[in-house]
């Protein structure tokens, strides 16, 4: 059969490319600088980075030991440690929920944003940022998300794109890009990063970004920051149980891990860092929230000397970190497909990622002819769209006035999908995760896979997935729905 058992990742770089290619992408470049500065500047980052340490590394320890300890697909990873564990092999079934409702569901409007960001990379080449206003980069916005045509038409290049790279297999699909496309991503931020550190204007930033301001932390913020976490991390969709399955022996799974978040959290920080002295420079607004890098950057470029260089390598910056990501989300279904149904990986690449794209249209949609559209309008609920709002509006572009608080009854298709993974999928799939490794899954299994001898690293790792993870995430998902 052609599983996954038989794959492994060329060398511990290879992997490490591979992980933290899945991790950094539009989460950090694009998501978090606005959601940080939206939720009180440090206060946040600091709050981001405990859960990024204490809830989102020991699932991501979690995932890769398991999915290493079989060399199968997520689905069946969760199957085979469950049974050696001697409890009911159901527990699989958090597979199923990660691989198609969190991978392939997210891989739906993932593709659509990054497609989103693909073609501003023409707009950037082709000057069509220089001295470009206000009116004019909402104009251009407005062009793109108002065309379901154009938006498609996007959404189906970057899906081939995904589906290419994944139907060529781990090593000469995934590795090879990654090899390629990793060292280039870290260039061009660097890059970046020089010349928003040396024309932009960092004291506004530091005080923007780093000035805590407690009084902003609240409930809600502590959500955003754990969901934020979780995202960041690619973990609770199936993605580092496929990856860990790839994994060879010898490598250290907690060292990896910390490794993975650590590089992950100091990009969204170097992010951060890159783009808002560009948009404190030139006079603009950095709370415009997800339309921060469609509406408000492209006016810097507009006015800096060698704006529409400096644009182009943003959109390819960021490009490059959506694919490394989105071939990670993939990855589960194809390996489960090779798998259970004996496929090649380029027809499981092709049902998985032509999955993706048609459930993607729904996203597309909802930002233009089917904008009207409102699935959950009957419900008429007030409150269950606060997250709505969060996530939907992010890919749709459509500003709601007070930016947060979007009555379920105005969710868009769009939006009921990105609500279900992010808030729901994803939370609940982390929990249940948590739950089954901390109390059902055999402990010394888990220590002979991390190599780890008892008490110490594994203690606390052992804690945290224990007691730490279910309550925070029990918690994370009912304020989320509350
Ligand atoms: N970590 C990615 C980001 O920050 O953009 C998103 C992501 C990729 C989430 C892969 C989950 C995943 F499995």
């Amino acid at each position: 059969m052609a599983g996954a058992g038989q794959v492994q990742w060329s060398s511990r770089m290879a992997f490490m490319f591979a992980a933290v290619g899945s991790a950094v992408g539009l989460g950090n470049i694009w998501r978090f600088p606005y959601v940080a500065g939206e939720n009180g500047g440090s206060a946040f980052i600091l709050l981001y980075i405990g859960f990024v340490f204490m809830i989102g590394l020991p699932v991501l320890i979690a995932e890769l030991s398991i999915g290493r300890r079989s060399g199968k697909s997520p689905i069946a990873s969760l199957g085979a440690i469950a049974k050696e564990s001697k409890v009911n092999k159901r527990w699989n079934l958090l597979g199923h929920l990660g691989t198609f409702g969190g991978g392939l569901g997210l891989l739906s409007f993932y593709s659509v944003i990054a497609g989103w960001v693909m073609s501003y990379i023409i707009q950037g080449a082709s000057g069509a940022f220089v001295g470009i206003d206000a009116e004019g980069a909402l104009a251009e916005m407005d062009t793109f998300t108002g065309s379901a045509g154009t938006m498609t038409f996007w959404h189906f290049l970057f899906t081939a794109i995904t589906v290419i790279i994944v139907g060529k297999g781990i090593k000469g699909g995934l590795e090879k890009a990654v090899t390629y496309l990793m060292p280039m991503l870290f260039l061009i931020l660097l890059l970046l990063l020089g010349y928003s550190l040396a024309t932009g204007d960092m004291e506004k930033t530091t005080e923007f970004l780093f000035t805590p301001d407690f009084s902003k932390i609240n409930g809600e913020v502590a959500l955003q920051a754990l969901g934020q976490a979780f995202f960041s991390l690619s973990v609770t969709v199936g993605t580092m149980l496929a990856y860990g399955a790839y994994l060879p022996k010898d490598i250290s799974i907690h060292k990896s891990a910390t490794l993975i978040a650590t590089a992950d959290t100091l990009v969204a920080l170097l992010a951060g860092l890159a783009i808002f002295p560009l948009v404190f420079a030139y006079g603009l607004a950095p709370d415009s929230g997800p339309s921060l890098i469609f509406k408000t950057l492209p006016i810097a470029f507009g006015q800096m000397p060698g704006g529409s260089f400096i644009a182009t390598m943003f959109f390819v910056l960021l490009t490059i970190a959506a694919i490394t990501s989105s071939i990670s989300l993939l990855e589960p279904t194809v390996a489960y497909f090779e798998e259970k149904f004996n496929m090649t990986r380029w027809r499981a690449a092709l049902i998985g990622g032509g999955t993706a794209f048609i459930v993607g249209l729904m996203t597309v949609y909802s930002s233009n002819d089917a904008k009207e559209f409102l699935p959950l309008a009957f419900m008429g609920l007030e409150t269950i769209g606060t997250k709505v709002a969060n996530g939907g509006e992010i890919m749709l572009g459509i500003t709601y006035a007070t930016g947060d608080i979007m009555p379920a009854k105005l969710a868009t298709m769009g939006n009921v999908i990105d609500f279900g993974v992010s808030s729901i999928v994803m939370p609940f799939g982390g929990f249940l995760l948590a739950i089954f490794v901390g109390w059902f899954v055999s402990r010394d299994s888990m220590r002979d896979e991390m190599g780890l001898p008892e008490g110490g690293v594994f203690e606390i790792w052992h804690v945290l997935i224990k007691f730490v993870c279910p309550i925070a995430l029990a918690w994370v998902l009912v304020m989320g729905l509350m």
